[in-house]
């Protein structure tokens, strides 16, 4: 692919794909003749899910938006892929850029190689080993067609060699996430949307809960919340709740287990103080915008989540993570960092809650590369690659 010049397509599609596409288009910037576009596959659509990060996170505007929206995993996939297709006939890009492991990773992947544009995958090489995690579908198709694999840590590495990539197409460079969290990580610390909730620093939890294996099944989900609804008779728990968790919980009939507030949604709206937490309980606001939820990650005394960039940014700002999964496709963040697998056993989560509020959670430091650099090593190889200076 040498030549001078070169044209990108860096794809987005659902929440987690903002925070890790804002860097590497901030890299991208400063190399000259290095073109790129930017396409969103629309996969969330939601104020709260997509364009709240762009403007937070100063994400140039799409230039191609597919407005794919929701369906099952096929229907969406194959949105996509048809619109996508279209879209790299007209553009006929050097290279399509996916991060992340969502639908819209797999289908950018899938059209690309199948019209020989090579594939970059950042945050390649994570496996949970769990094939009913449709994330591992995704991250193990789009590692088999890229041409270029960036890797977090030297487990990716190691998986990817295992299943027989080439040792050439493998990059070890960092976590892009966390260039965005150290990015930002002044104005998240110095914000007060903690204190506007009328939290108290380090007197209350934070959760997150979407997975389809979590929040799908009535009893998985039921047992989660009577762990939860314990734990918060010590501490009150402040829940942004996802779309799809709030239908299940609204079908389930489990929405009288939540306390709802409203919160201000952004960092941008400080004229509304929103309404404030008022004693212990589960909490559940709207999704917060990125710089807001890591505010109140920040100001924490510990996060419960199911969430996979959630489990590398504890990590790094050592707040002690409680995963409330089987397995993680991130097991660098427990053998070196603040995180914890405990999968929906109410009686271990409430153990392990309890030994962080005695003070005993468990602390751990960020592994090699996490230093806010990963993005610009990336664009340097690409760069390289291209041609260019
Ligand atoms: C997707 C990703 C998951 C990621 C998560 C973060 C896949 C397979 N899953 O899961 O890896 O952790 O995003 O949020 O790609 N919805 C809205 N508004 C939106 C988007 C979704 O209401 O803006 C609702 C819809 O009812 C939709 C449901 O959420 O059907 C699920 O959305 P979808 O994108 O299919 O999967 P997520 O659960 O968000």
């Amino acid at each position: 692919m040498r030549r001078s010049g070169a044209k990108v397509i860096n794809v987005v599609g659902a929440r987690p794909n903002f925070m890790k596409i804002s860097p590497i288009i901030r890299a991208m910037e400063k190399v000259p003749g290095m073109g790129w576009l930017l396409v969103h596959t629309g996969q969330h659509y939601d104020v709260e899910m997509s364009e709240a990060f762009f403007q937070e996170l100063a994400i140039p505007r799409p230039d191609i938006n597919l407005e794919v929206g929701s369906g099952s995993h096929a229907y969406q996939t194959g949105q996509i892929m048809m619109a996508f297709e279209d879209v790299c006939l007209r553009e006929k890009p050097d290279l399509v850029l996916v991060v992340g492991d969502v639908n819209s990773t797999i289908a950018c992947s899938l059209v690309a190689s199948k019209l020989h544009i090579p594939v970059a995958h950042v945050e390649a090489g994570l496996r949970s080993f769990d094939r009913r995690m449709p994330e591992e579908i995704n991250r193990m198709v789009t590692d088999m067609l890229s041409t270029y694999l960036f890797t977090t840590c030297e487990e990716a590495n190691e998986n990817l060699l295992r299943e027989g990539v080439a040792p050439e197409k493998i990059f070890l460079v960092g976590d892009v996430m966390i260039d965005t969290l150290y990015a930002h990580l002044e104005t998240i610390r110095s914000m007060d949307t903690w204190r506007r909730m009328g939290l108290k620093k380090g007197k209350y939890a934070v959760l997150t809960l979407h997975r389809p294996s979590n929040v799908d099944d009535r009893d998985i989900f039921g047992e989660i919340i009577g762990a939860l609804t314990t734990i918060s008779h010590e501490i009150p728990i402040v829940f942004p709740i996802h779309p799809r968790t709030r239908e299940t919980a609204r079908r389930f009939g489990y929405e009288g287990c939540f306390k709802f507030v409203k919160m201000s949604n952004s960092s941008t709206n400080r004229s509304d103080p929103g309404e404030r937490i008022d004693g212990p309980g589960i909490w559940c606001c709207e999704p917060l915008g990125y710089l807001g939820f890591q505010n109140l990650v920040v100001h924490s005394g510990f996060v419960m989540t199911d969430s996979g960039g959630i489990q590398e940014e504890t990590t790094v700002l050592n707040i002690p993570c409680l995963t409330l999964r089987d397995t993680t496709e991130r097991p660098v963040t427990i053998t070196q960092g603040s995180n914890l697998l405990l999968g929906h056993d109410g009686g271990r989560i409430v153990q392990e809650a309890t030994k962080i509020l005695r003070g005993e959670g468990k602390r751990g430091q960020a592994p090699p590369l996490w230093d806010g650099k990963s993005s610009q090593r990336i664009v340097r190889i690409l760069a390289k690659e291209f041609g260019l200076k």
